[in-house]
């Protein structure tokens, strides 16, 4: 399996941001390095040295293991005295940072503006519980769905229904594919269960889901790809392309990311060669469908999803 996740990262940072904060409410600084999973080849917190930054600026995810797990990170890589800012929407966790950051021991100053908490501390010289916060939020397998996962990854502790659906009508495919949007890669799994799929190419945006699907998939056919899927990697003459597309681009519905999807597998199939997608019923696909490929065959349709064929 070949892998092109992780650059190497630079030189030990001073400030990184996490993220992208309003900067009328916080300025991260402009040499703050850039630390979310979100934004290929930023830097993992993971990898930062404890007690190394100075600064750390965390627009805080809505999920609070997740949450937790990056404010967490962020302290272990402070320097004592280093600074922390984290801020999010006061209904989108925010109202809870306070209550996480005063638990790891810290003195917090609290402000709100424009519907946003900010809490601002000084890192403790001895943080409490960061690594029970670290490993509740981190890599972890969980058998009861089979699969290695992370709080923050799509739909990471139970399967999604518009996944399933979507294995449960897939034919048995063959040749060179790609799954855009590959989250923790059952899509992939099912895909790469026949053995007439000579390689699969897996794009997801979040690493995180990329170092789950790696786990996942121990399958040299497999390239697992850290990138936008809607230009990474290059691909061409593609004889299938597998995908549940995303519709929310930093937590709002996004009609123009799921047919951006559409238009990069049509681009990147042969002629001939065939789109699987499953979707959430309401949205609005069909007519980039109808006017990218030659055929499209409405598959299925059950518990809010619909499952297309689309021929080019
Ligand atoms: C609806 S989820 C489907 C995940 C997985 N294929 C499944 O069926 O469970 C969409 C996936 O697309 C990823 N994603 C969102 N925007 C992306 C982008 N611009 N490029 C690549 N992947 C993206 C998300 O991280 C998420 O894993």
């Amino acid at each position: 399996m070949s892998s092109e996740t992780h650059p190497v990262p630079p030189a030990v940072p001073a400030a990184v941001v996490y993220g992208t904060p309003s900067p009328e409410l916080v300025e991260a600084g402009a040499d703050a390095v850039q630390t979310s999973p979100l934004v290929p080849g930023s830097t993992a917190l993971e990898d930062l040295a404890p007690q190394s930054l100075e600064r750390a600026v965390i627009a805080a995810p809505p999920g609070t293991l997740e949450r937790r797990y990056v404010e967490a990170l962020a302290l272990r890589a402070l320097k004592p005295g280093g600074e922390l800012v984290v801020l999010a929407p006061k209904d989108r966790g925010g109202a809870r940072m306070k209550g996480e950051l005063t638990g790891f021991g810290c003195e917090v100053e609290e402000t709100g503006r424009r519907h946003q908490r900010i809490c601002r501390v000084l890192r403790p010289a001895v943080p409490e519980g960061l690594d029970a916060a670290i490993t509740a939020g981190g890599p972890q397998r969980l058998d009861r769905i089979e699969l290695w996962t992370q709080p923050g990854v799509f739909s990471w502790d139970r399967p999604d229904p518009g996944t399933e659906l979507l294995i449960r009508n897939l034919p048995v495919l063959a040749g060179a594919g790609a799954d855009l949007g590959c989250g923790l890669g059952q899509i992939a799994r099912a895909v790469l269960a026949s053995p007439a799929v000579t390689e699969l190419t897996l794009v997801d945006i979040d690493r995180r889901a990329i170092d789950a699907a790696k786990r996942n998939l121990t399958d040299p056919r497999a390239r697992l790809v850290w990138g936008d899927g809607r230009g990474t990697p290059e691909l061409s003459g593609l004889d299938f392309v597998v995908m549940n597309p995303p519709f929310h681009e930093a937590g709002v519905e996004s009609r123009g990311l799921g047919i951006a999807f559409i238009t990069r597998a049509a681009a990147i199939l042969r002629k001939g060669g065939v789109l699987w997608l499953v979707a959430n019923r309401h949205l609005p696909y069909e007519e980039s469908l109808t006017r990218l490929f030659s055929r499209v065959t409405p598959v299925r349709d059950a518990g809010g999803f619909k499952v297309y064929e689309a021929r080019r």
